[in-house]
């Protein structure tokens, strides 16, 4: 009997998601997934009211179990959901919380309002493979099933499902693609042949991550592992840089980003939304965002150290570990060069300023010191100063009397030569007398 024969779940598929897309516009902004991890919380929703007597039931195709019965606001738990069900009001109305979900939850679960059907949902329970994956990287899901070898190519049915939202889907020959996965995603017709229906992530970004489901046939049957838990990582990347090269980091499609340097400490580099860089002041002449990429030109010593390139929630894109070589010293040298010419020239302007100011009056007041030392050892500056005016007048004295150097001690002696003279000569005329 070929599977799509088989008494696989009722309603098919088709019904499950008008119910499902009804239940998401319903229950606006709480998460409602049709499939849980084993372990999790489940929430089956029913957004609906009843003033009788409420009652839930679980089916599958060989069980029919009581789930939770509540008369006048009573509360009892079927056997087999003892302490582990309830009316979850914040989900609205009748909806059911299931908490921890075991493996064989999966099933059917039906409301009732008295004898009223209310509400209708399949849940469906999985023990996920872990997949990690890298940043900018490609990266492939598995699921197998027992696929038929010779099936034609526009029989095929491949659906993979992120969270609640469609991956990729086969259907007649046809690829439907999610929006955030046109042309990022792809399954293998051939393989599909061979009973493998992996997919293929290219370019992984953060928002990559999460449960993914998959399907086949045109009952949706699940493949195996029926689902896989996609872990994505920063990408880590080292890189050894010049002194003057420049370092480019790839922003991998993440909008807006923020790029941050740890040094000692860690520091804000850029805030980059679309090829708008906002940066600090000491980046901001040496950044340039083309392409989705950032690019730091001039590296030098100081850049040695780690660039984090993270999402505006914190999420990290890429650690970039960076040491820009055989620079330390060459770089302090230059600093220290120009420090020190820089120095010298201050020190040499100094002096000259005060070598010109001096040559214009200094010079003779020195010389005249000198001279004046020589006369009567007394150095002392207010009398040079005095002296320059007397120089000048002292023409004029000399014409007076006789040929004296015009000191002030000197000032009197025309006088007391020329009593001198007149003394010697009445003692001249006395001694001739
Ligand atoms: C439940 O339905 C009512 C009326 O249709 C609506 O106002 C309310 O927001 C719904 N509650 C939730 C949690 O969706
Ligand atoms: C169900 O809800 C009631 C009232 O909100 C609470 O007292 C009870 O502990 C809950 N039971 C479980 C199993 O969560
Ligand atoms: C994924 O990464 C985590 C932590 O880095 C590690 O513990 C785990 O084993 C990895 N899983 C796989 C499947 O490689
Ligand atoms: C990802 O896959 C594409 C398409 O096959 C290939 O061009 C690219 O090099 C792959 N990237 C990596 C990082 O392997
Ligand atoms: C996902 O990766 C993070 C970081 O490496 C790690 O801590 C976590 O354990 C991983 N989760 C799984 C399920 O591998
Ligand atoms: C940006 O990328 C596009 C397509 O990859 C390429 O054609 C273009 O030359 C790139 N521009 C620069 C400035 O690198």
């Amino acid at each position: 009997m070929p599977f799509w024969h088989a008494p696989a779940r009722n309603p098919p598929g088709i019904h499950r998601y008008c119910l499902l897309l009804l239940f998401a516009i319903c229950l606006d902004g709480i998460l409602v997934p049709d499939a849980v991890k084993v372990r999790d919380t489940a929430i089956i929703p029913c957004n609906e009211t009843c003033n009788g007597d409420v009652f839930w039931e679980f089916t599958t195709k060989n069980e029919k179990l009581d789930v939770l019965q509540c008369v006048q606001r009573t509360c009892t738990e079927g056997v087999n959901f003892k302490n582990r069900v309830n009316l979850s009001e914040k989900a609205g109305g009748l909806s059911l919380k299931l908490s921890p979900v075991l493996y064989n939850d999966e099933g059917w679960y039906n409301a009732m309002c008295d004898s009223t059907f209310l509400c209708r949902f399949h849940l469906e329970v999985f023990v996920p493979t872990n997949v990690n994956a890298t940043i900018g990287r490609n990266v492939t899901l598995p699921c197998y099933a027992r696929t038929e070898k010779q099936i034609a190519d526009d029989a095929v049915n491949i659906l993979w499902k992120k969270d609640d939202q469609i991956v990729l889907q086969v259907k007649k020959g046809i690829t439907k693609y999610g929006s955030s996965f046109t042309d990022r995603a792809s399954v293998s017709l051939h393989l599909y042949k061979d009973g493998d229906l992996s997919l293929t992530i290219f370019w992984v970004t953060t928002s990559d991550k999460g449960l993914y489901r998959c399907y086949h046939s045109a009952e949706e049957e699940h493949g195996h592992p029926g689902a896989v838990t996609l872990n994505v990582t920063a990408l880590q990347k080292f890189y050894a840089k010049k002194f003057g090269d420049s370092l480019t980091l790839d922003l991998f499609g993440s909008d807006p980003v923020m790029v941050s340097f740890t040094g000692s400490t860690e520091t804000l580099v850029c805030s980059v939304s679309g090829n708008n860089a906002v940066c600090s002041p000491e980046y901001a002449n040496r950044v340039s965002v083309i392409n989705n990429s950032l690019t730091l030109i001039g590296l030098t010593s100081s850049d040695s150290g780690m660039f984090t390139v993270k999402e505006k929630t914190g999420e990290v894109i890429s650690i970039n570990t960076v040491t820009v070589e055989g620079v330390t010293q060459r770089h302090h040298y230059i600093a220290l060069s120009l420090l020190t010419a820089f120095a010298l020239s201050c020190i040499c302007l100094f002096f000259w300023c005060t070598c010109h100011r001096k040559s214009q009056a200094p010079e003779a007041r020195y010389n005249y010191n000198a001279a004046e030392s020589t006369a009567d050892k007394e150095p002392s500056r207010e009398p040079a100063c005095i002296g320059l005016s007397q120089q000048e007048t002292s023409p004029n004295i000399s014409e007076d009397s006789v040929i004296y150097i015009p000191t002030p001690i000197e000032e009197t002696m025309p006088m007391m030569t020329t009593e001198k003279q007149d003394s010697t000569v009445w003692s001249k005329g006395v001694e001739y007398l």
